[in-house]
């Protein structure tokens, strides 16, 4: 009986915690799939909704109809993205050969700790999308190479796409309003980076809100947090924001990373209220330019991985990662540079990760075309960032891949969603995520 006793309790240490399941060995096949339609939309922004440009639609979405009410055909997703993705009046900048639509296959199980997101889709190109930018040594001075394929410096052809892909999900808990009919278009607004009329540098630092929370450009944002919704400009104070945050008016954004974030087994977390905010604490990656002078501030450990830096025609052979704790070593300046030398632009590190910034894992996994990623989110998170996840409840949400080496709009999305978290049967959600034994 003892000796039964120890056992036991030797078998609930080692495990860490009986309460969570390994993600890899969730058996998957077992479990429901959803399919969410993903389509590229274009610079369809919050404002160009409520316009006359949005024949005969303006007065119910500002209303507060919901997008599927209308957008409700058979294909209306496959219709929509691969006409937005050519170049049309809500795309100016096309990127040539992306695909307009894609089909993410969503799957969800949660148990008493977690809950568990995968997501499958088929990739653009025929490599994984693991590589972001770097740091190159053009002879005398290490410069950024590689940007987003909405950049006109790639348009131009006078520089190569680089870009990490994404998968991502906003979460709303109904303190939203809005959102549970219009999703994410609530945060894509005129003004921000790779929209209509974006921002300028000069008016981002006479923004008395931008300049108060920091920030120096325009990125999403909710509609309350401006006096009007329609004009980033019109920033409301810090105090209203805490107010507004402390409300739960903010919306959960997970993104799992490719790069950034998967190379140790994370995803990030944010939240979406004035700006893409970053949680409290630290994120997995930080910048690898030293400020001062530009160089790396790490390079590869080459007694490790055999080498301190890659050249461009290594990139989309393997992963290149740089991970502090794992095959970093300080940068070398003396290390006898030569001109096309190409050290990873961010450095990631799990052990640096702290608190709610730190909260969710993810494991990701290309094969013949396709990602497989599985988020793991804790239930029950009390930090005032997080959306506090419960079995029982729905949540309102909305998806993105960015794929093929682009930020910004340049992703697929989805029309707003409802995930249930082990709701009864006859609830009636998109995804319902299954409890597991
Ligand atoms: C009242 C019905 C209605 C609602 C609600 C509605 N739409 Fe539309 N939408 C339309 C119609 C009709 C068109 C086509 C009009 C046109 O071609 O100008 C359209 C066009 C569009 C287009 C442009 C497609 C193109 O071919 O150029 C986008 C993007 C779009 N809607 C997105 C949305 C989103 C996102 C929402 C939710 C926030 C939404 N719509 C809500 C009726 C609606």
């Amino acid at each position: 009986m003892k000796k039964t006793l120890l056992f036991l309790s030797l078998a609930v240490i080692g495990t860490g915690s009986v309460l969570a399941a390994d993600p890899a060995k969730i058996n998957w096949s077992k479990l429901p799939a959803t399919n969410i339609p993903m389509f590229y939309p274009g610079q369809s922004s919050y404002e160009w909704l409520r316009s006359d440009e949005h024949k005969n639609a303006a007065k119910e979405v500002k209303r507060g109809d919901s997008c599927r009410s209308c957008h409700d055909e058979e294909d209306a997703e496959k219709d929509l993205g691969n006409k937005l993705v050519k170049a049309n009046r809500l795309e100016p900048m096309p990127v040539a050969g992306k695909s307009g639509y894609k089909d993410l296959k969503v799957q969800a199980a949660y148990d008493a700790k977690n809950l568990y997101l995968r997501y499958q889709w088929k990739t653009d190109n025929a490599h994984a999308g693991t590589e972001h930018q770097y740091l190159r040594f053009d002879g005398k001075e290490w410069k950024v190479w590689g940007f987003p394929k909405l950049d006109k410096i790639v348009q131009d052809r006078q520089m190569q796409g680089i870009y990490e892909d994404r998968m991502s999900i906003m979460i709303d808990d109904g303190k939203v309003p809005g959102f549970a009919k219009q999703g994410c278009w609530l945060t894509c607004h005129d003004g921000q980076r790779d929209m209509p009329k974006q921002f300028t540098k000069a008016e981002v630092a006479a923004n008395p809100m931008l300049t108060a929370i920091k920030k120096g450009d325009v990125r999403k944002y909710l509609p309350d947090s401006r006096t009007d919704p329609s004009d980033w400009k019109t920033g409301k104070t810090v105090e209203e924001l805490a107010k507004l945050k402390a409300a739960g008016y903010f919306v959960d954004l997970i993104q799992w990373r490719a790069h950034r974030s998967t190379s140790v087994n994370m995803a990030d977390d944010g939240y979406v209220l004035e700006w893409r905010l970053g949680d409290a604490g630290k994120d997995m990656f930080s910048g690898n330019s030293d400020k001062a002078t530009h160089a790396p501030k790490y390079m590869w450990d080459a007694k490790k991985v055999g080498y301190k830096s890659i050249t461009v025609d290594q990139l989309y052979n393997g992963d290149h990662f740089l991970v502090r704790e794992k095959n970093a070593v300080p940068f070398d300046p003396n290390a006898g540079w030569k001109e096309g030398d190409m050290v990873p632009d961010y450095i990631v590190s799990r052990e640096d990760a702290k608190g709610s910034a730190a909260d969710n894992n993810a494991v990701g996994t290309w094969k013949d075309g396709m990602w497989t990623v599985v988020m793991t989110r804790p239930l029950g998170l009390t930090n005032d960032d997080d959306k506090n996840l419960k079995a029982g409840s729905v949540y309102n949400v909305g998806f993105a891949i960015h794929d093929d080496n682009i930020t910004t709009r340049g992703h697929q999305v989805s029309f707003e969603k409802t995930l249930g978290i082990g709701v009864k049967k006859g609830t009636k959600v998109d995804i319902n995520a299954t409890k597991l034994p």
